[in-house]
């Protein structure tokens, strides 16, 4: 798929790496440019750095309003607006209700839900100043349905899909859509742990229907769809990219259980 980026500017949070990153790089290949709004300085920066003319990198921590609003005051400035936005800055968290440190808590919802507030936010002035626009929010499957031991990313990540809904109905009639996407196992930087742990990934990819972890350009082929006019007609809902882990109910596999009889 080739999408024509001419002209057109977009936030990208969390772009230094992994499933942002291809953002970008998807971005800049294709004629359009980008603010590379993370914290990770040396990655985002040699990646601004490989197309000196289309990307901008700044420091941000997503978890800072003011933050956010000069990384969309950059984008006028180097690229003169904003025609979309890619929220994509996030962490992992381990953890039940019980047992979680409460600023462990905070600090999930700080980055992984406000952070995506704040993005939201600082970016929609511009998107009305360009008539419309798209913005990205990349949830998760385990927003969809709950894992066991990931309760604030649970929580953040339905928050995230949730909100963009509401963003969807509120900003329709200005032009500006909203949608979240939601990856199931992505190989990135986020999970590379857990090739460390022995059995685990095996564990994982064996309940993946197309028996594979999925690429960060898997999920930024969604990405840059979702962000073009071919996309022109999807607001305010998720779209799930998960290689089908999400659509069982998890109740045995019959056919499986009779062969192996
Ligand atoms: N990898 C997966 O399997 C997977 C699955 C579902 C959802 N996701 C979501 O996709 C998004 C991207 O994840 P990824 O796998 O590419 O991870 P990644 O770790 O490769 O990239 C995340 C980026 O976010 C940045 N970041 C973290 N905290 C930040 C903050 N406070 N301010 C600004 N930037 C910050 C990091 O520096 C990093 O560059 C995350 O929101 C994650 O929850 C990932």
């Amino acid at each position: 798929m080739d999408i024509d980026f001419t002209g057109k500017t977009y936030l990208v949070t969390g772009g230094a790496s992994g499933i942002g990153a291809a953002v970008v790089e998807y971005i800049a290949t294709h004629q359009g440019t980008a603010v590379i709004a993370d914290l990770n300085d040396e990655v985002g920066g040699a990646l601004a750095a490989r197309f000196p003319t289309q990307l901008r990198y700044l420091h941000t921590d997503v978890t800072r309003l003011e933050q956010l609003e000069a990384a969309c005051e950059l984008a006028e400035t180097a690229f003169g607006g904003l025609d979309g936005a890619v929220n994509s800055a996030g962490i992992g968290s381990l953890g039940t209700v019980a047992d979680m440190p409460v600023e462990e808590w905070h600090s999930v919802i700080n980055i992984d839900l406000t952070g995506v507030f704040h993005a939201c936010r600082a970016a929609i002035p511009l998107l009305r100043r360009r008539g419309g626009g798209s913005i990205v929010n990349i949830a998760s499957l385990s927003g969809v349905r709950a894992d066991y031991g990931f309760a604030a990313y649970n929580a953040a990540k339905a928050g995230v899909i949730n909100l963009t809904r509401t963003i969807g109905l509120d900003h329709a009639a200005e032009g500006i859509r909203a949608t979240a996407v939601c990856p199931g196992y992505i190989a990135t930087p986020l999970t590379a742990g857990t090739g460390m742990i022995d059995g685990l990934l095996d564990d994982w990819l064996g309940r993946v229907p197309l028996q594979r972890a999925g690429t960060p350009e898997d999920v930024a082929q969604l990405v840059v769809f979702l962000l073009s006019p071919a996309a022109s007609y999807i607001t305010g809902t998720e779209i799930v990219i998960d290689g089908g882990l999400g659509s069982s109910n998890n109740q045995p596999n019959i056919p499986a259980f009779f062969a192996a009889m």
